[in-house]
């Protein structure tokens, strides 16, 4: 099976981690956000992707390739967004049977098989995979009938239209047949939200309810802290997650707590302490006397001695000078340099 991934969009409310790389780029428990999305996508039978990219196309080339796992991806590109919608009609060559569509942001263990299984039984012609969130007003609600056709969307609705309703959140996975897409024009901007789907209502649209599983759209810094927490504290499963990687040197009297993550050849000066819940990328140099905790720092960062660094992100290459503090939802974005006792709570 084939699956199509939209992957072209600016990640603007992830800024400044996405000045440098698009989103699905982003580094997760030390590895590209994607090759998550993929394992998953994998372990349900797909065998083919579609990278939808605009955005940093080459950067998303040169990090996710050609093969993953023995899956083959291809890539298409748009050279203005086409917006979700218009992307997939992009990619319609690529609808040759039935045909799973994705966001590329998403963090999710939902059963893809079954939801691949209720398409079938229901003989869709597209179905959207449905789950509950704490706050729905902040996403796409879906309203659906005892059958489970789509009756109605609501895009960001206010608090008081969702007040003490169950609803569900549109999971931004959808499985669509071939020749869904005819009446679309080719190289228009569209939303597959608002333009496309509330024209399918009625017509073969059915939607896919899963609860209790784990759904997380790394939209926002805060949702990606949480999704690497999440990781760190196994409420989602990523295999291979090791809590050092190769040649890690702990100086004497420095240690790290577990769960965390630190990548290869990094270096932690002495009496230097890693907290729970940090992430540390390959090649970063923590000096001594630091304490990181619950921070997430990429590939190549250095932080001087007698540094706190808690509760933030700090993208690659990062550099903090000696005594300083970096605390309180901080994020620092590619090759940001610090002084020496700097003071950065956000
Ligand atoms: P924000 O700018 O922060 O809203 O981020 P975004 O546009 O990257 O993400 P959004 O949640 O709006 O989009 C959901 C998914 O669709 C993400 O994986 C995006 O990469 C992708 N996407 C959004 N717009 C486009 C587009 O115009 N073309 C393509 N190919 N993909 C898109």
């Amino acid at each position: 099976m084939r699956a199509i991934v939209l992957v072209g969009g600016e990640g603007t409310r992830l800024r400044p981690l996405t000045l440098c790389v698009p989103k699905a780029v982003v580094p997760v428990v030390n590895r590209p956000m994607m090759f998550l999305i993929l394992n998953w996508l994998k372990s349900h039978g797909v065998s083919e992707v579609v990278l939808s990219a605009c955005y940093k196309p080459d950067i998303l080339r040169k990090v996710i390739g050609r093969t993953y796992r023995g899956m083959k991806i291809d890539y298409i590109y748009e050279e203005s967004p086409l917006g979700t919608g218009g992307a997939v009609k992009r990619a319609e060559k690529y609808i040759n049977g039935t045909t799973v569509v994705m966001n590329g942001d998403i963090l999710t263990d939902l059963d893809l098989s079954k939801m691949l299984k209720f398409h079938r039984q229901k003989k869709s012609r597209v179905s959207i995979a449905l789950t509950q969130a704490s706050n729905p007003s902040s996403y796409g609600v879906v309203e659906t009938g005892r059958d489970g056709s789509v009756l109605r969307f609501l895009e960001k609705p206010s608090p008081e239209e969702v007040a003490g309703k169950v609803l569900n959140i549109n999971a931004g996975v959808y499985i669509i047949e071939p020749g869904t897409l005819d009446l679309m024009k080719d190289g228009k901007v569209y939303s597959i939200e608002r333009d496309i789907f509330p024209k399918f209502i009625g017509d073969g649209f059915y939607g896919f309810v899963s609860r209790n599983i784990y759904w997380m759209d790394l939209g926002t810094a805060a949702k990606y802290v949480k999704a690497c927490r999440d990781i760190l504290e196994g409420a989602y499963k990523v295999k291979g997650l090791e809590a050092a990687g190769k040649n890690v040197k702990f100086g004497g009297g420095s240690r790290a707590v577990r769960p965390s993550c630190i990548g290869s050849g990094t270096v932690v000066g002495g009496n230097s302490r890693i907290g729970e819940l940090s992430v540390l990328g390959k090649n970063c140099v923590i000096g001594k006397n630091c304490v990181v905790e619950r921070a997430i720092l990429w590939d190549n960062v250095t932080i001087g001695d007698n540094c706190v660094i808690s509760d933030c992100v700090l993208a690659g290459g990062v550099k903090v000078g000696a005594s300083s503090s970096v605390t309180g939802e901080t994020v620092l974005g590619e090759g940001s340099v610090l002084a020496p006792y700097s003071r950065l709570r956000a």
